[in-house]
């Protein structure tokens, strides 16, 4: 069966003290997760190994981290390996979201990069893709997000396919509460599953976890994970309230 997975992205917001309160008021209200469903917290960096502490003993509470350097390692002050992030127990990075490719110039052949290390390390790609308003308006957005995963994922091995977690994220419905309709999330991550089918097989693409991301909220969680190809979402904004993601996490139910 494959995973169904509510993660959070918590992007560049809440301090230490708020994101321990945070992660103790989810985790609190005890929602038992069937074995193939899965929550993921996204959090900053030095909140990782505290957030790690905190998920531990939860069965299927795991983090992430939102990035991971496309070097080895070496001179890259500011830097952070995908071989640090393991040696501290992080299972999952959050790779090519539209605001590292946009402000950070992030390129899909930079994103290849971070893709093979977070394999060198055991960790699983939470690998984003989205088209923006644009490309949307000039509906040119299948061919769009199939050259994303084209070129930073056709280099991997069947394998390797069948552990990445792919999150769709229409640049235009994140952060605008502007949300795709289930249709267009349904459409969109059904094409994506027709790419990977073509390119690693129909038995690797049916494994591969394709996430929603763009405005999710509990209002709107229960009708989008409903649909046959999206496995959940990928939560900016109404993760960072208890109230909003729990109902969230219901919604994978
Ligand atoms: P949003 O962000 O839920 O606030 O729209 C989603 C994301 O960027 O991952």
């Amino acid at each position: 069966m494959r995973k169904k997975i509510a993660a959070a992205n918590w992007k560049m917001n809440l301090t230490f003290q708020q994101g321990e309160k945070l992660l103790d008021e989810i985790l609190g209200a005890g929602i038992p997760l069937a074995p193939h469903q899965e929550v993921v917290f996204a959090v900053p960096f030095p909140y990782l190994i505290m957030s790690r502490s905190e998920v531990e003993e939860e069965m299927n509470y795991f983090i992430s981290s939102q990035n991971c350097s496309q070097h080895k390692s070496g001179a890259y002050t500011g830097e952070v390996s995908a071989e640090m992030l393991h040696s501290v127990g992080v299972p999952y990075c959050v790779i090519g979201h539209s605001e590292r490719r946009e402000y950070f110039a992030e390129s899909n052949a930079i994103l290849a990069e971070k893709v093979n290390r977070c394999f060198e390390n055991d960790i699983i790609p939470i690998f984003c893709c989205g088209e923006p308003l644009a490309i949307r308006e000039a509906d040119t957005q299948n061919a769009f997000v199939e050259t994303q995963l084209k070129e930073s994922l056709f280099h991997l091995s069947a394998e390797q396919a069948a552990r990445l977690v792919i999150a769709y994220e229409p640049i235009w419905a994140i952060g605008t509460g502007k949300t795709a309709s289930t249709a267009q999330a349904q459409e969109m991550h059904a094409h994506l599953r027709s790419v990977l089918a073509a390119k690693f097989g129909d038995a690797v693409a049916d494994v591969i976890p394709i996430l929603y991301g763009g405005s999710v909220k509990a209002a709107n969680a229960v009708e989008l994970f409903a649909s046959p190809d999206v496995d959940g979402g990928l939560v900016g904004g109404a993760s960072l309230n208890a109230v909003e993601f729990t109902a969230i996490i219901r919604a994978l139910a």
